[in-house]
């Protein structure tokens, strides 16, 4: 069983255009699939599960599907809250909290806060997220620590950049899931995916079912990782 298992939710407009729905429509399927996935990520023990909601990229799409996705973002929130807290998740976001609306942000800090003492699994909902993003962000923290005299360049190791990561603290995720057919990494966990185990799928993601992860969790069991070694 992967510790953390990180899954791309891919196909939405796709899932749409091919029933002559809107994009957004595909959204809002996407968006209740990712509860029912998230449940049983957490029901079947896996303790750590990283979703891409919203890259630091979405931005450039037309601004009507931005502000639909940013709606369902706020009503999925507070509802998938209430069935997370029972369920005993932990939810992290991972991003730049502060290019989002006011509202929104006080929603993202109010989840973090609400869930901040569950024991089960961690639930990162990496939002206004890019790799390149966030390492750029650990390297000017560890320049501006450097310049304090609190560190010294020495000190400077993959440890010390993993710990300035949204992940910090986290184990990195062993298995990476892309469904929709795009073989892409897509700038998600770029620093910590060194060695995760990439699973892509032809199923567009509001079609990705329970059954659909068990396949990737079979494909990584037959994987046999050597990091590097022999
Ligand atoms: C990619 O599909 C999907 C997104 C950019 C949005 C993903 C968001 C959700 C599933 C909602 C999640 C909700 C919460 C509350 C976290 P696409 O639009 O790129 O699909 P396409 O490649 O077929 O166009």
């Amino acid at each position: 069983m992967p510790q953390h298992v990180g899954i791309i939710m891919d196909g939405n407009g796709r899932w749409a255009k091919k029933r002559g729905l809107p994009r957004t429509a595909g959204h809002t399927v996407g968006a209740n699939n990712f509860r029912t996935i998230t449940k049983y990520c957490s029901n079947i023990g896996i303790p750590y599960l990283t979703v891409y909601a919203f890259s630091t990229e979405n931005w450039k799409r037309p601004a009507d599907e931005v502000q639909a996705l940013m709606k369902l973002f706020r009503q999925y929130l507070e509802e998938a809250l209430r069935d997370f807290q029972e369920e005993n998740i932990k939810v992290i976001f991972l991003g730049d909290k502060s290019g989002f609306a006011p509202e929104l942000q006080e929603l993202i800090e109010r989840t973090e806060k609400a869930s901040a003492q569950k024991t089960g699994m961690v639930l990162n909902i990496a939002m206004n997220y890019g790799g390149r993003d966030e390492i750029t962000k650990a390297a000017r923290e560890l320049a501006q620590e450097v310049k304090d005299g609190r560190l010294s360049v020495e000190e400077i190791d993959e440890k010390a950049i993993s710990d300035h990561l949204y992940t910090a603290g986290q184990p990195d995720p062993d298995l990476i899931i892309r469904p929709s057919g795009e073989r892409r990494i897509s700038n998600f966990l770029l620093w910590q995916s060194a060695y995760a185990e990439y699973v892509t799928m032809d199923v567009l993601w509001p079609d990705f079912k329970p059954k659909d992860l068990e396949k990737a969790l079979d494909e990584y069991a037959m994987r046999n990782r050597r990091f590097g070694g022999v």
